[in-house]
């Protein structure tokens, strides 16, 4: 049994968007499990902050890789530099991703469809591409971060449910050919996760903002937000313990999808 906190030591874990909200939440989560994290992110001065805050706590080490997701370049760099440190790869959580404004489709172009899948969809296809010859050495697993509505539709989300109804499937069908090399491939479909992402969609001001989360809380029968600690704790368990799931669409919405309308 190994129930302990540690019980990711001596792994390594590559998080794209690491640097905030969800992606956060794992970096922090799978180092205090004693996973050495690799996490990237564009912005490097929040990079290195939470490297910094990371490793002041002592458990398994944090590195920062800059790197744009959307550049096959740079996500091979994220493995030579990952592999040359560590030596390894454990488990590979494709987080980083992007949900722009809710519009119709007539306001979408043609280009806005195809960046939203560059950074939604193919930097995971690209990035497990990449990582398999090494995941397949550990018997390590993946961890692609879809969305709910990936599944369930959104109004005014055409681009954004396309590319995670995208991720979903694809992350089934790489399940099906990985299980003969011992790999696992699991999803994670957020609901509402009160992110930097989430803030961004509400209004600046005091008033819009207590409005829009009142709302964002009542999509859920639990009446609230789901953290980013609970996510990293989610892909964790995945990681660590799930050691018999692959191929799973795993709901982290607090009871969104259940039931019609309004909850509360
Ligand atoms: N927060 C939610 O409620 C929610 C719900 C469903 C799905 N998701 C999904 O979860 C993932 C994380 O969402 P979040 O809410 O934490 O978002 P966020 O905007 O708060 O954080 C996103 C992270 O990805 C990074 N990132 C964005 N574009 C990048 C790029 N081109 N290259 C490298 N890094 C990049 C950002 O720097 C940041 O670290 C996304 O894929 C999102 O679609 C979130």
């Amino acid at each position: 049994m190994s129930s302990s906190n540690k019980r990711y030591e001596g792994k390594v874990t590559i998080v794209t968007g690491g640097s905030k909200g969800i992606g956060q939440g794992c970096v922090e989560v799978f180092a205090e499990a004693g996973s050495n994290v690799v996490f990237c992110a564009r912005n490097e001065a929040d990079g290195k902050a939470l490297e910094d805050r990371v490793n002041a706590l002592g458990n398994g080490r944090a590195l920062f890789v800059k790197c744009d997701v959307s550049k096959e370049d740079e996500l091979k760099r994220l493995v030579e530099i990952t592999i040359d440190t560590f030596g390894r790869i454990d488990c590979l959580i494709n987080n980083a991703g992007w949900h722009p404004p809710h519009l119709p489709i007539s306001e979408f172009s043609v280009d806005d469809a195809r960046k939203l899948m560059d950074l939604n969809f193919f930097s995971a296809f690209i990035l497990c591409k990449l990582c398999l010859p090494h995941l397949r050495k550990t018997q390590g697993n993946i961890i692609n971060m879809s969305s709910l509505v990936g599944i369930q539709g959104q109004r005014c989300a055409t681009t954004y449910c396309a590319t995670k109804g995208a991720l979903t499937s694809f992350s089934k069908a790489l399940a099906i050919e990985e299980a003969a090399n011992k790999v696992r491939v699991n999803i994670v479909s957020p609901g509402n996760v009160w992110t930097p992402l989430w803030r961004e969609a509400l209004p600046e001001d005091e008033k819009g903002l207590k409005e829009g989360y009142a709302l964002g809380e009542k999509q859920q029968v639990m009446n609230r937000f789901g953290t980013i600690e609970e996510s990293g704790k989610l892909c964790l368990f995945i990681a660590a313990d799930a050691t018999f799931t692959t191929g799973v669409d795993h709901i982290l919405s607090g009871g969104a999808e259940l039931g019609y309308g309004v909850k509360i």
